[in-house]
């Protein structure tokens, strides 16, 4: 039997140690890396053949940062700011040889060495924020001495990955290379030796200028993301860079990050990091077929959500026929289509000289026959069961197959990678997850409506809550007669005993469909998109409850909260003991990819399990007092969580 191979290997090229992390898939520095770190850099330092050190890793890419797994442990020794202290101290000099990605603990590593060489295409970021933490081994304090403050800052609080080649990244790297990357950086590291240049530390480099408008401007930024506590940390922490010696200052970030990690704001987003790619893991069921090739894709309906997929099927490269009906709408959403390409090429995020070929790619047709040559369907109409009907059958007629569904689904899931999104199985019952959870939303956004709250104080309670944007704007937004159309809706509105809502009739009827007609739950100047709270709504709203008897109260943001939210969960405990979904947090990613659901909250189910499923499940038993069975009966799983004390997703 044949011993793993180590996690973290010293090697010897010449006068030259070479440090590789062998930790697949990402390098994530866990405690036994950063012990096979530490007992790897003694050994280099304890050859006297060795002048200087590279250090590598192997596989696609640098490092990912610290094992984000572990997060939910105590901390183990040796930790990662002692390890990257100790390769800063190393008394020999030390290369890191960068290629793929080195994301936030690996380019704190990488900041720790005393020289960067780096493949061309090596990008590098500072992604905690994401995790709703602070970088916490030392990269408050060594980026700011390499690529300014400013850059520094920008890195921390948007997360994203930069080019080391990008301007304001130039300090990083002392040598961009075209060849291979290691040794690239041994001969760098010999040359270095020779030189008898030293070790370089990046903490008594001196620090770079800074007004405190700079420090100012970020902390204006962080406070936008209100309700995350991370963003605003960052900035105290990269502040302490003036007034604080180095390793106070690193020590200062470290309790921070280790105190962030204990928030419900960074458990939830870590949840969401794991949620997220588990949900990418085919079942059983999937696993067993084989994806088909995927050259043309037919998109059945050209309204916002057809040009959407149409947009995403040309960005990845794929023929796509546009199918709608209405030979207007259809001129329509080609022309939008070649707009949204025109703004991108404006934006300087395309060459204009690419837009010519997608838009050949892009054909359409009024007739569902032109998908008969399509390996894919996409049916992007109305949420209208009979309109949805009619395309089926019709579909039926052309693309029956006896391919089995396992191949279909497997196809289905290479195709949402290809696009770069987020998908969910899920069997097809009316409504999936997220327009089935929505519409209980959006009932008691209108049952709130007509007992007393105005638009804009669900919208308020809910962007409070953490939504970008409330529910009445969001319906402006996607248009009135959208969800209006949806038959389900409607039933739960006007047909269940005791309430007899008709809103949103009324207000389709006057033709206030939101923005597209300048009017809808608000107002909006014309080529505005900012919902200005309308008069003529609230004077409707006073008629409509006048009309039914209803006095309308003040209804508190908690409750509007808790309204909205409860409903959804209680659904989602159906669509779950139904099948619909078989993992649970497949529930919250559809919230936090599809729905703008605060991130930082975790989803639905994340937040129910935080709130207790028993307390919950009182709630929504209080609210069936109030309103009646018809609209608020406990859903069985939540029962049964409550009675054994556990949650949606775990114990
Ligand atoms: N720790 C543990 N596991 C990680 C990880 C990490 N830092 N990064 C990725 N993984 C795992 C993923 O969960 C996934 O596992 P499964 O195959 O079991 O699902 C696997 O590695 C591959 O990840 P992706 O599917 O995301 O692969 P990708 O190629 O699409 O993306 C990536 C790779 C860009 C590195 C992406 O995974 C990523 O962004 N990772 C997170 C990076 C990050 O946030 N680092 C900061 C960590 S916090 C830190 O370092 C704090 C500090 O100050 C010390």
């Amino acid at each position: 039997m044949s011993a793993d191979p180590p996690l973290v290997s010293l090697s010897r090229d010449g006068a030259v140690a070479l440090i590789t992390i062998d930790h697949p898939p990402v390098n994530a520095l866990s405690r036994d890396v950063r012990a096979g770190l530490i007992a790897a850099l003694d050994g280099a330092i304890a050859d006297k053949a060795v002048r200087a050190i590279v250090l590598a890793c192997a596989g696609k890419s640098f490092c990912a940062g610290a094992d984000i797994r572990e997060f939910d442990l105590p901390p183990q020794p040796p930790h990662l700011t002692d390890v990257i202290q100790r390769f800063a101290d190393a008394a020999k000099p030390v290369v890191a040889a960068l290629h793929g990605s080195a994301l936030g603990g690996g380019c704190e590593l990488a900041a720790g060495c005393h020289y960067r060489v780096a493949a061309r295409g090596t990008r590098i970021g500072l992604p905690e924020v994401n995790l709703g933490l602070l970088p916490g081994a030392g990269g408050t304090q060594r980026l700011p001495r390499l690529v300014g403050f400013d850059a520094a800052l920008s890195m921390m609080l948007d997360g994203r990955p930069r080019a080391v080649d990008a301007g304001e990244m130039a300090g990083f790297t002392d040598s961009i290379v075209d060849s291979d990357v290691r040794a690239a950086a041994v001969a760098f590291a010999s040359r270095v030796a020779e030189a008898g240049l030293g070790p370089r530390r990046t903490a008594t480099l001196p620090l770079p200028d800074v007004t405190p408008e700079v420090f100012e401007r970020h902390l204006q930024a962080a406070r936008k993301r209100g309700g995350e506590p991370a963003p605003e940390k960052i900035v105290a922490a990269v502040r302490r860079a003036i007034d604080m010696p180095f390793a106070d200052a690193v020590a200062y970030a470290r309790a921070d990050f280790l105190a962030l990690r204990e928030t419900p704001e960074s458990k939830a987003l870590r949840y969401a990091f794991f949620a997220e790619r588990e949900a990418g893991r085919p079942g059983a069921e999937a696993a067993s077929g084989s994806p088909r090739p995927l050259e043309r894709a037919a998109v059945i309906g050209g309204g916002t959500m057809g040009q959407g997929i149409a947009i995403a099927l040309l960005d990845a490269g794929l023929e796509v026929a546009l199918i709608e009906a209405d030979p207007a709408a259809l001129a329509r959403a080609q022309q939008r289509i070649g707009a949204h390409y025109e703004e991108v090429v404006a934006k300087g995020r395309m060459a204009s000289n690419a837009v010519p070929g997608i838009i050949a790619r892009l054909d359409g047709g009024a007739s569902i026959d032109a998908a008969h040559d399509a390996d894919v369907v996409i049916e992007a109409v109305f949420e209208d069961i009979g309109v949805k009907r009619e395309v089926f059958s019709k579909l039926d007629a052309i693309v029956r197959t006896d391919a089995s569904s396992a191949d279909a689904l497997a196809t289905g899931i290479a195709l949402v990678k290809r696009l770069r999104k987020v998908g969910v199985v899920c069997k097809g019952k009316d409504g999936f997850i997220g327009n089935r959870m929505l519409l209980l939303r959006t009932r008691e956004c209108l049952f709130m409506l007509e007992e007393g709250a105005l638009p804009r104080d669900i919208d308020s309670a809910l962007t409070e809550f953490g939504f970008a944007m409330g529910p009445l704007a969001v319906g402006d937004l996607a248009g009135l007669d959208i969800g209006w159309r949806n038959a389900n809706l409607r039933r739960q509105l006007r047909e269940l005993p005791g309430r007899d809502c008709d809103l949103l009739d009324r207000l389709v009827a006057s033709h206030r469909l939101g923005q597209k007609t300048g009017a809808g739950w608000y107002r909006y100047e014309a080529g505005s998109r900012k919902p200005i709270p309308d008069p003529a709504v609230e004077a409707l709203l006073i008629e409509h409850s006048r009309e039914r008897g209803i006095k309308r109260r003040a209804i508190p943001p908690t409750e509007i909260v808790e309204r909205c939210l409860f409903g959804m969960i209680n659904e989602a405990g159906h669509i779950l003991e139904e099948g619909v979904v078989s993992r649970p947090s497949d529930v919250d990613v559809v919230w936090l990819t599809g729905y703008g659901f605060p991130r930082y909250r975790g989803g639905p189910l994340f937040y129910a399990d935080r709130l207790g499923v028993a307390h919950v499940l009182a709630r929504v038993e209080a609210l069936r007092e109030r309103f009646g069975a018809a609209f608020w009966e406990p859903a069985p799983l939540l029962v049964r969580l409550a009675a054994n004390g556990r949650g949606f997703l775990g114990p």
